[in-house]
């Protein structure tokens, strides 16, 4: 299902009763990566079939995977560890940072040479960051000055990891920490800023062996481990769009079921809390290895927020939505440490300045940091320049603006939220597709 090119929102009735929001995209990535190493057959439940996602399962095919769908289920046919062949050995990571970087990470360990590129935003992303700590254990990979295509040489000796965090990032940890897999030893993962922890608890919902403790994590590589059934939770960083929709639309009531709230990623939950909203979080349960929770939403008056530190890298998805929800509070808000914000699918900090200029919100940034004037907003045409995020973000702003808000470049909604119009239509909202 792809989203159209340009989206109208026009000011909505409030958004009310049970939504439904698909499944986690870092985890479904994840699953069907760790599943192609297992040995035998899992079913993937709620996997997210979004333009990222199946960029991933194209790539595990092209790895000598078979892969089944059956009834909304995924299957897949995993071969071991050292099951991977290759018979083209040229991989397309579309607009996904996640798969590029993590499906490096399988690649750089494998008996064949492959090299991987991605779209025209992809390419411009910074691949150093794993190109480096890969180089320095043996891998051999060749890039356009730190950026995609990558080329990934057929390495001939690869050492057990020490990484000690210098960017807080996941993909780079779990990059890492698939390439640990295919080492004979122990590799070593400590961080100082905790990030999303999906790959290991993945892994440990496979049984493969991972020591954690304190900000360290010990993988014994080459363990040979067993297919397994998964259910992926339902995404919070789509959840946001909606979560913030309710709070802004005046006598809206919404609620969202068995949604991922894993603690390195409720940041946002924490925040908009501080800021006044009325969000209850219940029927907490686990699901396969990672927390779950319904989760209801109303009205709320919000005020402004200062943040800055460790928090920001449990909501890195979602600011380009709290930037809007701090547009509609009152009082000024600053949100510091967010340089990273610049190396996403587009710079998001320069991306949501300039559409919330547009509408009329007072803004200043530097390099790493916003400054957010909440106020009255006027209609505009905003470009989303091609990021999902910032588009989703402006869409949900049109519901409570008096003129129409259009948003250029949209289609790249269907990469982590392909059902995003669909279900905004189906509450009702005024969105239209030109
Ligand atoms: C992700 C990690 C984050 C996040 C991205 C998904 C992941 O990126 O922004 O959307 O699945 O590991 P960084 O690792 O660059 O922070």
């Amino acid at each position: 299902m792809k989203s159209s090119n340009n989206l109208i929102i026009n000011s909505s009735p409030p958004l009310i009763g049970e939504i439904k929001i698909p499944g986690d995209k870092s985890i479904s990535h994840r699953a069907v990566l760790i599943a192609s190493l297992a040995n035998g057959r899992s079913k993937i439940d709620n996997f997210l079939f979004s333009d990222d996602c199946i960029c991933t399962i194209k790539a595990v095919e092209d790895l000598g995977i078979k892969v089944d769908l059956s009834e909304q289920s995924l299957y897949i046919n995993g071969k071991g560890l050292r099951g991977l062949s290759c018979s083209d050995s040229t991989f397309n990571a579309g607009n996904s940072g996640t798969l590029m970087r993590l499906l490096t990470g399988v690649l750089a360990a494998q008996n064949f040479s492959s090299s991987i590129s991605g779209d025209e935003s992809l390419s411009q992303r910074p691949m150093s960051r794993i190109i480096n700590p890969l180089c320095e254990i043996g891998a051999q990979i060749e890039s356009k000055s730190g950026k995609a295509p990558l080329k990934i040489i057929q390495p001939q000796n690869l050492t057990p990891i020490n990484y000690v965090q210098e960017i807080a990032s996941a993909q780079v940890k779990s990059c890492l920490i698939f390439t640990s897999l295919f080492i004979d030893g122990t590799s070593t993962f400590i961080e100082s800023i905790p990030t999303r922890d999906h790959t290991e608890n993945l892994l440990e919902h496979f049984k493969y062996p991972i020591e954690r403790n304190n900000g360290k994590s010990t993988i014994h590589g080459q363990y040979s481990f067993n297919a397994k059934d998964i259910t992926i939770p339902s995404d919070i960083s789509s959840a946001a769009f909606f979560i913030v929709g309710a709070l802004i639309n005046k006598e809206s009531h919404i609620t969202l079921r068995n949604i991922n709230i894993n603690p390195l990623r409720t940041g946002i939950i924490e925040v908009l809390k501080k800021m006044g909203a009325s969000i209850n979080i219940f029927n907490i349960k686990t699901l396969s290895n990672e927390l779950v929770a319904d989760i209801e939403v109303k009205y709320s008056k919000l005020k402004s927020i200062s943040l800055n530190g460790e928090i920001i890298s449990s909501l890195i998805d979602e600011l380009p939505i709290l930037f809007i929800a701090c547009a509609l509070s009152s009082g000024i808000s600053t949100i510091k440490g967010i340089e990273e914000l610049r190396y996403k699918e587009s710079d998001r900090i320069l991306s949501m300045q300039n559409g919330l200029e547009k509408i009329g919100i007072n803004v200043t940034s530097t390099n790493d940091s916003i400054t957010i004037e909440g106020g009255k907003i006027s209609g505009a045409e905003i470009d989303s320049f091609n990021d999902h995020r910032v588009a989703m973000a402006f869409a949900v702003c049109g519901l409570v603006s008096n003129e129409s808000i259009t948003i250029k470049n949209t289609k790249n909604i269907a990469t982590s939220f392909p059902q995003f119009v669909d279900t905004l239509r189906d509450m009702g909202a005024q969105i239209f597709e030109i």
